[in-house]
């Protein structure tokens, strides 16, 4: 990595990241977004970072897999931190990230055995996690340089990312064109409204996969963090966490967070579902279901600093993540070490697996047909 950081990455490095409230020079309000060269890739392909401020939430997003690389927002003191874990450089982005605040498609989450039939015609896809697919394949939407174009509309400001996936990348069939726009409202709110459309009929589940700690990243685990989320039910997993189909009750397990508990409570219960994830890493059947506006679902307070995250999406799922897999290994854009809880994963989502499930919500998007959901971040203190 040492390697890859010297000879293949030129640029800037993240100078300011970290450094708290005056860190930042953005003027108060919508101002535009501001461009800078952030990395290249080894092909020489430049990848730049956006960015942009609005309402007290500041954004800073890379051309590179739509990563929010920082998301800073202030305490109930007015103190400012950045609240989703990243890298300060973009090797660590291209070598070693789980997804850190990375935009992820063609199909978010797990397919079984990186295969699914659609129409009489089964499609094999790139395998990478296990005998399954993950989060789109080897080479996801998350490792591809989008096309950015900055607006200011009104009082909001924001981010076009659009992105072509060819027919027959990474196995899925149909040329997808994926066009994502990050919002940033006059209120602070970060909107991210997902719409595809496709030549051919294939799968699509569009998600963000931001690392959330409200604390700050590289202050420690997310353990205390309170979560509410409105689902009575969830998907159980087998041990390659691949839906078995069931949507079990949350009542009496680990996985009821219908009324708000720290994220820690129940994280070392025995329970085998516990056990398959190392901890939380499983879908929540939102009670609201598909809705034709984000409605809210759930919401995740820091008791330390008072920072609170609102969620409110169309989606039927919430893939909660905690974290697990953060072993040590990797450094954080602020210079600490991360690992296991130090930052939690709330992705909106359809159902994990869907097109081997016939009972689940479909993710099909056909020709003439256009893909569309929204999700809503909002932020309090
Ligand atoms: C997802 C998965 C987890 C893990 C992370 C990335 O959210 O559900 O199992 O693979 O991505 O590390």
């Amino acid at each position: 990595m040492e390697l890859n950081r010297r000879t293949v990455i030129a640029g800037a490095t993240a100078a300011g990241i970290a450094a708290g409230a005056g860190g930042t020079a953005h003027a108060a309000g919508g101002s535009r977004p501001v461009k800078e060269l952030f990395g290249s890739l080894t092909d020489g392909t430049k990848v730049h970072r956006w960015s942009l401020a609005n309402g007290g939430t500041r954004l800073k997003v890379l051309s590179y897999g739509g990563i929010v690389q920082a998301l800073e927002i202030s305490d109930r003191r007015g103190r400012y931190a950045n609240v989703s874990l990243g890298f300060d450089n973009l090797a660590d982005y291209v070598s070693s990230s789980p997804y850190f605040g990375a935009l992820v498609g063609r199909y978010g989450n797990r397919l079984d055995k990186g295969r699914f039939t659609l129409d009489g015609r089964t499609y094999q896809l790139s395998v990478n996690d296990g005998e399954n697919t993950l989060h789109g394949g080897a080479q996801g939407f998350d490792k591809r340089v989008w096309d950015v174009e900055p607006f200011v509309k009104g009082t909001d400001v924001g981010l076009y990312l659009r992105y072509t996936s060819a027919d027959g990348e990474m196995g899925f069939p149909g040329t997808l064109r994926t066009k994502v726009t990050y919002t940033l409202t006059r209120h602070g709110d970060w909107r991210i409204d997902y719409e595809a459309t496709t030549d051919r009929a294939t799968v699509v589940n569009l998600t963000s996969h931001v690392y959330w700690n409200l604390a700050g990243e590289s202050s420690g685990t997310v353990y205390d963090h309170q979560l509410a989320i409105e689902a009575s039910r969830f998907t159980p997993v087998d041990a390659g966490l691949i839906p078995t189909g069931e949507l079990a009750r949350v009542a009496g397990t680990p996985f009821d967070f219908r009324r708000a508990k720290s994220v820690g409570e129940d994280i070392r219960v025995p329970h085998q579902q516990v056990l398959y994830g190392q901890g939380l890493d499983h879908n929540w059947v939102l009670d609201k279901g598909i809705t034709s506006r984000p409605e809210h679902i759930a919401t995740l307070r820091d008791p330390s600093s008072g920072r609170t995250l609102r969620i409110a999406t169309n989606e039927p799922g919430l893939q909660f993540y905690s974290g697990n897999f953060l072993d040590g290994t990797l450094t954080g854009s602020g210079g600490s070490v991360y690992r296991q809880g130090d930052g939690l994963c709330l992705e909106t989502q359809h159902f994990p697996d869907s097109p081997n499930q016939p009972a689940f919500p479909s993710t099909v998007l056909r020709p003439g047909r256009t893909y569309r959901t929204s999700t809503v971040h909002s932020f309090d203190v």
